[in-house]
């Protein structure tokens, strides 16, 4: 209050003094206007979101004129405010000084403002749970004194479970003893109220309300009006799809090659891709290294024995055949056979009614998580009994991961995870590689991140054993749960609690990295980079003016009657310092966990966001670490998957593949840009006529087959401002001559032939999601005259749709859609996850452990060289690790900030994206090529 006085009091005297011109420069009137008119209320309707739009004076208090003008688009505001982009964004003379009211700040904290009303009001209007808790859900949310529920009966132990007795069999069970003390095998009991929570095998959410999932169905009369009978599995066509607007164009196509290169990996092969500048290959296979951790539809590598066909029959919905010649001109393949997914429930879901609202309890069809949904590095250690019988241990030292020496002069600390053996589960087309825990769709990245985290996992045993030996009666931090009061001395640790302690610290380890290093490059933006290390360690005591916002509005729920607004949304602002570590000082174990009402599992949305395959590139530019700037070979991605991705590795060495897959540059997540190798992918397990996939037009065919919303309502649902037509996807800011424009052009076009137009009816009521601006309902002629023609918008695939948004804010490699699903739920897997949150303490991590996490590893914190974006930054997480794992890297890491940023880039100046050699890189052949 005192502050709010002072400042008007200085803007007065300034305005007094003659400051005028001053002011105006930085957007004075409207700073007060948008200070006076006060913090906006949270929606109380799912119609009446935020859409990230902002009021006008206060999009001019943040971001001037242009960030005024931009309010007219679809597109989300902050990505036009002041120091929100890149240097062109920053305003720079005296203004810049006024601390957190200059304009760059108001930008910043303005964007920081706004990702977090997003954030409350997904967490408000995107939860949907599928395994039967939903109508408690939606009564209480409805119940304006509603509870937020915590426990659900649906997560109980089955009788039949092996450890039903231990969590105690009916009524309210509660996980206790050595089932709470470490990441359990299949998941359970890490929210020890709800032991099946998050537990393999568990129904995957939704974010969109179930009435809006399964469009193709026509569950209700709005899904109706909205895609008419233009919709289903194959149609539109998702081979054509693929063909026509996923394809990579190649310059040389003989030197490309269909994506299988040049004879003896020639450095001459070339193929064509866009690529992102601040992005590289590590990145790539670094989310596809997460995603195998956090979700999967299939089991051990099969869906259902039922094949189907992938499409490449006619474009459309009663269009005629596709002719052998156009088939021949798209290169699709009308013989192309998939195994179907698996369905777990696909009854008619029961309903309940809210007044005289009917709802559905749960999605018309449900499939399951075949692995834990647990940041808990699964992928490495296991999440079933087959899965776990792959992770090998080293018979020398059961606490560690079995490694084998490969090469002369190799330790154990420079070895290689051995390959499968004939006793152990597997699908044939995995025979050769490593055994891990999941092994499908193996490349030379998951090769690569599982050998690393493996010697990671080794050397923190290693490390440990060194305190034991040095002092084996002192406390090593760790409790069990038998003994709480009772210290357990190094020397006590047993092989197995060490194993599943180093687990525990190299799942941390690997979330800390995907939210502060993986993340904020994939964002490379100062808002991102400041909301991301909120998330994971609270940095709002930099930016008073969100900070002091936040309290108020912490304050206003803190002080509510309704226990909802007092819990939910207290804990969202709780974020302010910090998500990681939650509730750890406090004596309850599970304090710092928060499902927000509703349980947590990933949603089908979130695997649609995680279909990133046009990060691949087709060619690896293959480096040897002798020479670092030169290009010795173009190795087809194709040739290092599967088994022929462990005999890459092992020949050429881990330091070899970091460095090639370190400095070169990742596809650009955009259309026309998928790699050839994945359209022509070898499927021998499907015996069908051609034996191979298109993976891009598969990855439409699961997305429907799993009734992903199409795109504008997926926009809608998510709280997103909608399209109405396919030219809304071009930029309007590129001038009319650019040749971007003309080429956004030519995309939309090809939008327009694949999916069409109709004959559009006012009367139809195409969601219940939004309202137009005036109120009244969205119908589908989308603000055009009854009977007029309009784009089949509503029609477009939603991975087609986000992929097309050639508008982005500064520096995001996904669309701003894909980081709406983002925000919701990179938030949950940290707030749900005990072992994240409260329980990670040195009883469960000891103190080595703790450690470890906070300071990147055994040897304390240790400060970058210089700063980065403004900032002084410690040694990333990943950064340690390889010098830790791969110190050979030592050199060539050096002048490295983030792991996920081409290593041979020049960071330059604020947030830049420019593709420029660092000093020491200027003969990089990588610098040749665009
Ligand atoms: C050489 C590299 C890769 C190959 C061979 C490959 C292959 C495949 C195949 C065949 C599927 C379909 C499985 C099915 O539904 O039957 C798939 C799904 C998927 N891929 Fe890839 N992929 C690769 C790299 C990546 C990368 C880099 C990402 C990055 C995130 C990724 C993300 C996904 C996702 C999210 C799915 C859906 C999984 C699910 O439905 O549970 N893939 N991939």
């Amino acid at each position: 209050m005192k502050k709010t006085f002072i400042y008007c009091f200085l803007a007065t005297a300034l305005v007094v003094l003659g400051a005028y011109p001053f002011l105006k420069s930085i957007e004075f009137g409207s700073c007060l206007a948008y200070a006076f008119g006060g913090l906006r209320d949270v929606a109380t309707d799912r119609a009446d979101r935020f859409l990230g739009k902002v009021q006008e004076n206060t999009a001019r208090c943040r971001g001037g004129d242009a960030a005024t003008s931009w309010r007219t688009t679809p597109w989300i505001d902050w990505q036009l405010y002041r120091g929100a982009a890149g240097q062109e964004s920053i305003f720079g003379g005296i203004a810049d000084r006024l601390g957190f009211l200059s304009p760059n700040r108001r930008g910043i904290d303005g964007a920081l403002l706004d990702l977090e009303y997003q954030r409350i009001e997904l967490l408000k209007f995107n939860l949907f749970d599928n395994s039967g808790t939903y109508e408690e859900y939606a009564r209480n949310q409805n119940n304006p004194a509603g509870s937020l529920a915590r426990i659900w009966p649906q997560f109980r132990l089955p009788e039949d479970h092996q450890s039903y007795r231990v969590a105690g069999s009916d009524g309210g069970q509660k996980c206790a003893g050595e089932l709470t003390r470490f990441r359990t095998v299949t998941g359970i009991c890490n929210d020890i109220l709800n032991p099946l929570m998050g537990s393999t095998g568990q129904p995957f959410a939704r974010n969109t309300p179930f009435e809006a999932t399964f469009p193709d169905l026509a569950p209700d009369e709005i899904a109706k009006n909205r895609h008419g009978s233009r919709i289903g599995l194959l149609t539109p066509d998702p081979q054509v799809i693929s063909r026509k607007i996923f394809t990579r164009h190649q310059s040389s196509p003989e030197k490309c090659n269909n994506g299988h290169g040049l004879p003896n990996n020639s450095v001459e092969a070339n193929c064509d891709y866009q690529k992102a500048p601040h992005v590289n290959v590590l990145a790539a296979f670094w989310i596809q290294f997460m995603t195998h951790d956090w979700f999967s539809h299939l089991d051990e590598g099969h869906n259902q024995a039922e094949l189907m066909a992938m499409g490449c029959s006619a474009r459309r919905a009663g269009d005629t055949p596709l002719t052998p010649a156009e088939i021949e001109r798209l290169g699709c393949r009308p013989e192309d056979r998939i195994d179907k997914s698996f369905i777990a429930q696909d009854a008619p879901p029961p309903t309940f009614n809210i007044g005289y609202k009917s709802r559905m309890s749960r999605a018309p069809r449900t499939t399951s998580n075949r692995v834990t949904a647990w940041w808990d590095a699964s992928q490495i250690y296991g999440y079933d009994d087959n899965s776990r019988r792959r992770v090998k241990r080293d018979p020398r030292d059961s606490a560690k991961l079995q490694l084998e020496p490969i090469g002369a002069g190799a330790t154990g600390q420079s070895g290689y995870l051995p390959t499968l053996q004939s006793s152990d589960p597997q699908n044939l087309q995995w025979a050769g590689q490593e055994a891990v825990a999941f092994p499908d769709n193996w490349n030379i990245g998951l090769s690569f991140f599982h050998n690393v985290f493996a010697r990671e996992h080794n050397l923190f045993v290693e490390e440990f054993r060194r305190r034991v030996a040095d002092n084996p009666e002192a406390d090593s931090g760790l409790r069990n749960p038998a003994r709480p009061d009772q210290m357990t001395k190094y020397r006590e640790v047993t092989d197995e609690e060490l194993f599943e302690v180093a687990r525990l610290v190299v799942s941390a380890e690997i979330a800390k990295i995907h939210t502060i290093e993986w993340t904020p490059q994939m964002l490379y933006n100062e808002p991102l980079h400041l909301a991301m290390n909120a998330n994971w360690s609270g940095l709002l005591h930099n930016h008073p003016l969100v900070s002091a916002a936040l309290e108020k509005v912490v304050q206003r729920f803190a002080r509510s009657d309704n226990s909802r607004n007092a819990t939910q949304w207290y804990s969202a602002f709780a974020a302010g310092p910090g998500i990681f570590g939650l509730g750890s000082k406090k004596p309850d174990i599970s304090g710092g966990i928060n499902h927000f009402g509703s349980p947590f599992n990933f949603p089908e949305e979130f695997i649609n966001a995680y279909r990133l395959h046009p990060m691949l590139p087709d060619l690896i530019e293959f480096r040897d670490l002798k020479n670092p700037n030169d290009i010795t070979s173009k190795m087809p991605i194709v040739e290092t998957v599967r088994a022929k991705a462990t005999q890459a590795l092992r020949r050429y060495g881990t330091a070899n593949w970091a460095l090639s897959l370190g400095r070169q540059r990742a596809g650009k997540l955009t259309l026309q840009n998928h790699p050839l190798i994945l359209q022509n992918l070898e499927m021998p397990r499907l015996k069908s006529a051609t034996g191979k996939i298109d993976v891009m037009a598969l990855d439409l065919i699961r997305d429907r087959e799993r009734g992903i919303p199409r795109y504008n309502e997926y926009r809608r649902q998510y709280g997103l401002k909608q399209l109405t037509s396919f030219d809304d996807f071009i930029d309007l800011r590129l001038p009319m001559s650019s040749p971007q424009r003309a080429e956004q052009q030519k995309l939309t076009a090809f939008l327009r032939e694949i999916y069409g137009q109709h004959k559009c009816e006012v009367r139809k009521i195409i969601t219940d999601a939004q309202k137009n601006p005036d109120g009244t309902q969205i119908n589908d002629c989308l603000g055009r005259p009854d009977s007029a023609m309009v784009d089949n918008i509503e029609d477009v695939d939603a991975l087609v749709g986000w992929l097309a948004e050639f508008v982005r804010p500064h520096g995001l490699a996904i669309s701003e859609t894909q980081l709406q699903v983002f925000i919701l739920n990179a938030s949950r897997r940290l707030f749900s996850d005990r072992f994240l949150t409260s329980s990670f303490r040195p009883e469960y991590y000891s103190d080595l452990g703790v450690n470890w996490v906070n300071e990147n590893g055994p040897d304390g914190k240790r400060m970058g060289k210089s700063q980065s974006n403004g900032h002084e930054m410690e040694v990333s997480p990943l950064k340690r690790v390889l010098l830790r794992t791969i110190p050979e890297l030592k050199s060539e890491l050096d002048p490295v900030m983030n792991v996920f940023d081409p290593w041979a880039r020049d960071r330059g100046e604020y947030y830049s994206l420019q593709w420029k050699p660092r000093p020491g890189a200027e003969s990089d052949a990588a610098f040749k090529s665009k």
